[in-house]
């Protein structure tokens, strides 16, 4: 079998350290908000090179928080991709605001500038592009179209920890989780940082933000009994903190491995009947897709070559059973066709060459 993911091969090294921590937690008793989270959000807070990192409960309650940091009127509307994970538009709706949708770029897996210039009015609060698959968003364009407007610009960074932004006109471009108003990352185990449960973080270089969302996360509160907010209850266990300082230490080293792979896979696949999508050039392959007109042809040869798969995302924000009403009569394009066409190929960063060479070989051969 070629795994997609193969998570227990990826940290078999580290598992006895890990084990030690938690046993010595267990004696300390820290388990909430403990020493280990702090340490935890200090290591996130460098990798990314921003100011302050607040952890939290999961990915889809960081972009909550990070929403709701912003006291805006209910239902402001607030920009994203038709293409991403159903999280990013419940984000929206738990902060009591209104998701207005844009296509994605053609053959890109990002937020498509020329749609989002038209979507922005007097409304528009809020511009949250996703770094879908680790490949980011023109996040210099966006800033440029909301010059001198009272627009905040949050990115959904869930599947992009370590790439770069790569949109800067810079020789040393910044690292994303440090170049928006804030920056969301989900720690889900699959992620490319991944925790062995649930877990999310935020990071901002804005003090009174920081503030307000260290709050918001922990029930409103950072002092006993004093509530001054109505917050949530989205604290990252100091369990999970412990298994993120770990393995933080490989987050680099895994990516560059993801990249290699995808460098394998720009280079070798070449079949007519498949497309190939446009990254960025830093980005971290969280996921490679292509695109497959006869996808269901390529899933055989997949299963009988026993070469896992998977599909992200199968459906658009607007395609979903809970949204197709409120987006009735609504079409985004190119987010369509990734949701129809799209496979994702592993990326497992520990494939063997040999496993690529199966994998590439059954795509060219179709
Ligand atoms: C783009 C995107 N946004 C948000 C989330 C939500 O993260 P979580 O599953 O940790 O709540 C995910 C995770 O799958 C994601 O991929």
């Amino acid at each position: 079998m070629i795994k997609f993911l193969d998570i227990f091969k990826q940290d078999q090294k580290i598992h006895s350290l890990i084990i030690k921590d938690i046993k010595r937690l267990f004696k300390s008793g820290d388990f909430i908000l403990g020493k280990g989270v702090l340490e935890f959000e200090n290591n996130f807070k460098d990798f990314t090179e921003s100011k302050y990192a607040i952890s939290c409960g999961n990915g889809t309650d960081a972009l909550t928080i990070a929403l709701k940091s912003l006291n805006l009127p209910n239902n402001s509307e607030v920009i994203i991709p038709a293409m991403t994970y159903c999280s990013t538009a419940f984000a929206v709706f738990n902060a009591g605001l209104k998701p207005i949708l844009v296509d994605t770029e053609f053959l890109k897996p990002t937020i498509d500038l020329y749609d989002l210039k038209k979507k922005i009015n007097r409304k528009t609060k809020v511009i949250l592009p996703v770094h879908l698959y680790g490949s980011v968003a023109d996040l210099t364009g966006i800033k440029k179209l909301i010059k001198k407007k009272k627009i905040f610009l949050i990115d959904d960074c869930a599947q992009a920890h370590g790439s770069l932004d790569d949109s800067m006109i810079v020789k040393k471009k910044k690292k994303i989780g440090s170049t928006t108003d804030i920056s969301c990352f989900s720690l889900y185990p699959g992620k490319n940082l991944g925790a062995y449960g649930d877990a999310g973080i935020i990071t901002t270089n804005n003090k009174v933000l920081y503030d307000r969302m260290k709050k918001i996360r922990n029930l409103g509160s950072d002092k006993k009994f004093k509530h001054d907010y109505i917050g949530l209850n989205s604290r990252l266990d100091t369990i999970q903190a412990l298994i993120l300082n770990r393995k933080i230490k490989n987050l680099s080293f895994l990516n560059k491995k993801r990249q290699k792979i995808a460098k394998f896979y720009n280079k070798n696949i070449l079949n007519k009947n498949v497309i190939k999508l446009n990254y960025s050039k830093s980005c971290v392959y969280h996921q490679y897709v292509i695109l497959v007109k006869n996808k269901n042809e390529l899933i055989k040869k997949f299963n009988s070559k026993k070469i896992d798969f998977g599909f992200h995302y199968p459906f658009a924000i607007h395609q979903l059973a809970v949204f197709k009403k409120m987006f009735s009569g609504k079409k985004f394009k190119n987010a369509e066709l990734l949701a129809k066409n799209g496979i994702s190929l592993p990326i497992d960063p520990n494939l063997k060459q040999i496993e690529l060479k199966i994998i590439v070989n059954t795509i060219n051969a179709l």
